[in-house]
């Protein structure tokens, strides 16, 4: 899988590395992780034999999957020292912006040596970050609201132990909703991996130089929280909250094809997808199940269809192929299980952190692979000779 990076006359970025770990065709809508359709793994695996699939190759036997889950679950726990990273933020900072400082600080944290080109270790790095984004991530959630972290739980499944430590309070038990849990580890599934996406690409590319593999993690959270990436879902859900009904939809949509206003229906439209993202099927079809089963009336739901029923009838949108994207339901499911906004992008990070450690390890563990050096299309003066305007005291 030798990564290299080629520009084209739009100077837009294309990278692309041979990889074995997922395919997609944006003509097709087809989304394939080591060769499994994404609609059958949301139907009948869970995420974390979604991560032994994507990290090891195959899907995991039964006994492989026990010691798998036994392995990350006796992970999620982090050094109490840990706590204090949150700190130095204030409680009002974005939980990504919290996340994406203390995955960081965690290559300070691990003083065992890392040896990146031994397998074991490289494993080691994957179950680490596997295991403690639930908890990085519901910790960053509690600092932001002022209520005291709380510990995983290693009886609850990987969905279950996200949720407890999210919304548990010292003072009174929780109790796991199995339809929240089902559809929180399905979100999961839906955003484990996504072939060279900026973020994706990001990690391929600070890791190719044999930086730390936390810090690369933590690269990835920054490309991903951009709104064109991962931020999207938080933005997609302020933006049906700001339409907040049907009949205003019209006035957006127009907004949206205005090529002077920068406003973007946000949820729609994919760089590869000229077809329906079939993440967005299932999202779509989870949502109303969700909805169904704890019987919410959500009119952002309301808002959200009739949004694409009008732009996917909108000649500005069937010509330029812009459907919902993974974006467009995910907000509203995780509004839906209680989960706030400024989370929502956080939810993508934790769930692709597996996708990102997969293409670190592919690219690692390939003897061939070499640093990432992107060229450029030069567009500056000419050579010229220098003369000073300066007076030099
Ligand atoms: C993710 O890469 C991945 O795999 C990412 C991801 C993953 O899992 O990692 O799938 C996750 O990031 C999904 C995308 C989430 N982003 C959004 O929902 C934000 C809104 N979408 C847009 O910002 C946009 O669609 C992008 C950034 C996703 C793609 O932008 P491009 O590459 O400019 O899209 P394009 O070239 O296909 O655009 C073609 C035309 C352009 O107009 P023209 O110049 O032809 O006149 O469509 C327009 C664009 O301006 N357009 C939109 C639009 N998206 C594209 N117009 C209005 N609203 C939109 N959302």
């Amino acid at each position: 899988s030798h990564g290299y990076f080629t520009y084209d006359p739009g100077f837009m970025a294309t990278a692309s590395c041979r990889s074995e770990i997922t395919y997609i065709d944006g003509d097709l809508g087809i989304l394939l992780h080591r060769g499994y359709p994404i609609d059958q793994l949301a139907q009948d695996a869970n995420y974390l034999e979604v991560c032994y699939l994507l990290l090891y190759g195959e899907a995991p036997t039964a006994k492989q999957y026990e010691e798998f889950h036994r392995n990350i679950m006796r992970h999620t726990m982090v050094h109490e020292q840990l706590s204090s990273f949150f700190k130095g933020y204030r409680r009002d900072a974005h939980p990504m912006a919290i996340v994406c400082g203390v995955i960081a600080g965690l290559s300070a944290f691990y003083h065992d040596p890392m040896d990146i080109n031994d397998a074991r270790h490289r494993e080691i790095a994957a179950h680490r970050l596997v295991a403690k984004m639930p908890t990085i991530a519901a910790m960053a959630y509690k600092y932001s609201i002022g209520q005291p972290f709380v510990y995983p739980r290693n009886d609850l499944s990987y969905a279950g132990n996200f949720l407890q430590m999210m919304f548990a309070v010292p003072c009174e038990d929780y109790k796991v909703n199995p339809i929240v849990e089902r559809a929180m580890d399905r979100i999961f599934t839906l955003h484990a991996d996504h072939e060279q996406n900026a973020s994706t690409s990001t990690v391929r590319l600070s890791g190719s130089s044999g930086a730390n593999p936390f810090a690369c993690i933590a690269a990835g959270i920054a490309s991903l929280w951009g709104p064109a990436h991962g931020g999207a879902n938080e933005a997609c859900l302020m933006m049906l909250e700001e339409i907040g009904s049907v009949d205003r939809i019209p006035e957006y949509v127009e907004k949206a094809k205005d090529k002077d206003d920068p406003f973007r229906l946000m949820g729609f439209g994919h760089r590869v997808y000229k077809n329906f993202d079939p993440r967005a099927t299932v999202m779509r079809d989870t949502c109303h199940e969700v909805l169904d089963d704890l019987k919410i009336q959500d009119p952002l739901l309301d808002v959200a269809m009739e949004l694409e029923r009008i732009a996917l009838s909108d000649p500005y949108f069937v010509e330029r192929k812009l459907y919902p994207n993974v974006d467009f339901y995910s907000g509203i499911i995780l509004k839906a299980i209680g989960i706030p906004t400024s989370m929502f992008t956080v939810i993508f990070a934790l769930a692709r952190t597996v996708g990102w450690m997969s293409h670190w390890n592919e690219m690692i563990s390939d003897p061939k692979q070499k640093i990432g050096r992107p060229r450029q299309l030069y567009t500056g003066a000419a050579q010229r000779d220098f003369k000073t305007q300066v007076e030099k005291k």
